[in-house]
């Protein structure tokens, strides 16, 4: 009988899938696991996939524009928003592993009944980033992170507080842009890998194999139009990269959607900043479900992430919706940033290993 090697197939042997490689993750760094998590990140695939179909679709549904709602942030809801809550909300909530999900979407932590002692995982995430640009076709995203129940805790007793955990507790943090294509970049804390969504087969294909954020890039990301009310060091820091202090002039970019100006920072170095402003003197960006992931992935492809004075990951969370300033790029701009902002603190060496070099 006649056996046909992976070699013989005609299938391309070049193809691997978003879960084909968080199963070879788990194979090489975690021998013992059961497969668990490859499933809890299937569900929020199958919900990215759910919104991106209606994403490229937005003109031609009933999706477009508010929903009528404000949500838990006084912001005024989009359809979408609505919509890819509700497909994470359900897609998360047949998985039987996860016990706790937080959404920017609901004001508190959402648990599901008859879960205690089987759900081990906890799920906080931004449905739709960059509500604001929805309308106007330009990118948005989705972005996640994914923590454990905390040891001995049933998801009953507590569960927002089962949510409150810093940043270096992630297990894994991903996000997918809705762009000229769509991607997923997820860490697990083995590097940084990007999937592109081949809508010829609806499967996220691996694409960019252990991304590195560039040590130098030369765009800076930040809305100046609130420049008058950042504090003085981030002006210093910006007039800094603007006149050449880098070696290079600055370009700005600046798309309005974090995970789109994060990705191109990922990719393309240089430095994305949410300042402290006087309309959100804690920062405008959410350090659970916006900047904890991003840091993570940050970090994780030789970057860095800071909230001004403390690194990002490092915060110990007290509400599930809190804010944080985010500065967050490649190495040269994170050091030059922390010369500005903490001039007294030593120069690299402070910095975390991944970044120090
Ligand atoms: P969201 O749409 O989830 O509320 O996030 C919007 C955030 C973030 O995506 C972006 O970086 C920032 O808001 C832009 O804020 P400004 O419009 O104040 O620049
Ligand atoms: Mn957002
Ligand atoms: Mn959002």
């Amino acid at each position: 009988m006649k056996t046909t090697t992976l070699a013989d197939s005609k299938a391309d042997p070049m193809i691997v899938t978003v879960q084909q490689h968080i199963l070879r993750e788990q194979r090489e760094h975690s021998p013992h696991a059961t497969g668990s998590f490859s499933w809890l990140l299937s569900g929020i695939t199958l919900a990215t996939k759910m919104t991106e179909a209606r994403v490229r679709r937005a003109g031609l549904l009933d999706v477009i524009g508010s929903a009528g709602g404000i949500n838990v942030q006084g912001e005024v809801q989009q359809k979408l928003d609505v919509y890819a809550d509700q497909a994470l909300v359900h897609c998360l909530g047949v998985r039987e592993n996860v016990a706790i999900i937080a959404s920017e979407e609901s004001e508190e932590a959402i648990t599901f009944d008859g879960r205690d002692g089987k759900g081990k995982y906890v799920v906080v995430f931004d449905p739709l980033d960059g509500s604001s640009n929805i309308d106007v076709n330009v990118s948005v995203g989705t972005i996640f992170s994914i923590l454990e129940l905390p040891e001995g805790m049933k998801c009953t007793d507590d569960p927002t507080r089962a949510c409150l955990q810093a940043g270096v507790r992630q297990l894994a943090a991903g996000y997918v842009v809705y762009g000229s294509s769509t991607i997923m970049v997820y860490t697990t804390g083995h590097g940084v890998h990007g999937f592109t969504l081949d809508p010829s087969f609806g499967a996220y294909v691996l694409s960019h194999e252990n991304i590195r954020m560039p040590e130098q890039g030369c765009y800076y990301s930040s809305n100046d139009a609130y420049w008058d009310t950042f504090p003085d060091v981030y002006r210093d820091y910006l007039s800094h990269l603007r006149n050449g202090g880098m070696g290079r002039r600055y370009a700005l970019r600046y798309i309005g959607s974090l995970v789109a100006d994060f990705h191109r920072t990922l990719l393309r170095g240089g430095v994305f900043l949410y300042p402290p402003t006087d309309k959100n003197p804690d920062g405008k960006l959410r350090l659970l479900y916006e900047a904890n992931p991003v840091a993570f992935i940050a970090e994780q492809a030789g970057g860095f992430a800071t909230a001004g004075t403390q690194r990002v990951m490092e915060i110990q969370p007290t509400e599930i919706h809190q804010r944080t300033p985010l500065i967050v790029g490649g190495k040269s701009e994170m050091e030059a940033f922390q010369h500005f902002v903490q001039p007294s603190k030593a120069p690299a060496s402070e910095l975390p290993a991944s970044i120090a070099g």
